[in-house]
């Protein structure tokens, strides 16, 4: 039986061997780039043995900002032919190769809780960073938001590639001009873990728009057909907002229009409530349809600063009945499929995500009993990149930089 300790010794060894040097890759082969949200989760991995190479983490990643203030999904910091679609198909012009979406912006929120474990040092990281945060924030609050909500526009955006939120969203897109490709996912792991095919020629189809547009938001807003309120981007814009007013307050930064910002926010959060679901949902602006999702991004509401019983009841009950929770789709859901990415199985970051919004909010013995849950995970099942909820099987890439990193500064026990 393998030892918490040494389960710390190699999730270290994780993230120390997909260290780059100034950033890290989330898996070797299948993510050989830096990925925002990723990286966020990194450097609250690093800082947990090396304080100073989880700053360079975040710093890396915002070197990477456009003149705008949007930071990329991806950067591609040096050419790798065994991921598609690398900077060749993005065409975009930032300070380093990168595509052109956002992912949650949770770096933030990281940030706080490493410069909570050395103010000191993190006071003079923060000097450089805090005002690269505020710009990103202040980018997505000029060009995302409807009714306060925050929109995704591309699927990847949310880091939930193949979702049900977006089943009807892709269906009403037509994709047929989308020209030849070759995925790389499905060469470094198992097909059947992986979105399908006609979602990738969707994913594909956004990009090529983006690109034919410059990436330019007021087009894009105009013309993608994919423009979806949703949970993830909603409830982390939210947590991101009040972790810079409290630092930027702390410190003594700039935080103009913060405090309104998270009025704005948390008006718009409530628009994701779908009462005859009874849960957070996604809401396609377009169409003005709910996607009738319970995932587990709708558990992220804490982690906002949104407080709500319903579900609470829920995340209960989701701790006592599914055998790895919390599954990123809902069991008794038709669409429901185990090892499918995220129409099913765990992930062990917004396990993370989720119970560091619970504790923040003070529900002390639910985010216990899911960090306990993770942590059970983890080790009966090692270092992957997500898990069946059912069966607690591994699926995806191994030897996740995230997974290690939840592990080193949430789950684990040491
Ligand atoms: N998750 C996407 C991929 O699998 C990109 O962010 O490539």
């Amino acid at each position: 039986m393998t030892t918490t300790h040494s389960l710390g010794q190699a999730a270290r060894q994780i993230l120390t061997q997909n260290d780059k040097g100034s950033y890290t890759i989330p898996t070797k082969g299948l993510y050989p780039y830096q990925w925002n949200w990723d990286s966020a989760i990194a450097a609250l991995g690093f800082a947990e043995f090396d304080i100073n190479r989880a700053w360079v983490e975040l710093e890396t990643l915002f070197s990477g900002q456009w003149a705008d203030g949007m930071v990329p999904h991806i950067l591609f910091h040096q050419p790798d032919s065994g991921y598609f679609p690398g900077p060749d198909v993005w065409g975009c012009g930032g300070p380093i190769p990168s595509s052109g979406i956002i992912q949650p912006p949770i770096a933030a929120s990281m940030a706080r809780r490493i410069w909570e474990k050395d103010t000191v040092a993190g006071a003079s990281r923060m000097v450089v960073l805090y005002p690269k945060m505020l710009a990103w924030h202040r980018w997505i609050m000029q060009w995302r938001l409807d009714r306060g909500a925050v929109c995704t526009t591309h699927p990847w955006e949310t880091g939930r590639d193949n979702a049900p939120d977006w089943d009807n969203t892709m269906a009403r897109m037509n994709a047929s001009d989308v020209g030849e490709y070759t995925r790389r996912d499905t060469a470094h792991v198992n097909s059947d873990d992986r979105p399908t095919k006609f979602d990738y020629d969707r994913y594909i189809k956004l990009v090529q728009l983006g690109r034919k547009l410059n990436w330019d938001q007021a087009a894009l807003r105009e013309q993608s057909p994919f423009r979806v309120a949703d949970p993830t981007m909603t409830f982390t814009t939210l947590g991101a907002a009040r972790d810079l007013l409290a630092m930027g307050t702390e410190l003594g930064f700039d935080t103009i229009g913060l405090a309104e910002d998270i009025q704005t926010l948390e008006a718009g959060a409530a628009t994701l409530w779908n009462t005859d679901l009874g849960a957070f949902d996604s809401r396609d602006v377009l169409s003005g349809e709910w996607a009738e999702c319970l995932s587990n991004a709708s558990y992220l509401c804490w982690l906002g600063g949104i407080e709500s019983d319903q579900m609470m009841d829920r995340l209960r009950n989701t701790l006592e009945t599914v055998p790895y929770p919390v599954p990123s789709n809902d069991p008794d859901s038709d669409t429901f499929d185990a090892r499918r990415y995220w129409r099913g199985p765990t992930w062990a970051v917004v396990n993370m995500l989720i119970g560091l919004g619970l504790e923040q909010q003070g529900h002390h013995a639910e985010a216990a009993e899911l960090a306990r849950k993770t942590g059970a995970l983890i080790s009966e099942h090692g270092f992957a990149e997500y898990f069946d909820p059912l069966s607690g099987s591994p699926a995806g890439g191994k030897s996740f930089t995230w997974t290690a990193a939840v592990w080193l500064a949430w789950a684990g026990e040491e």
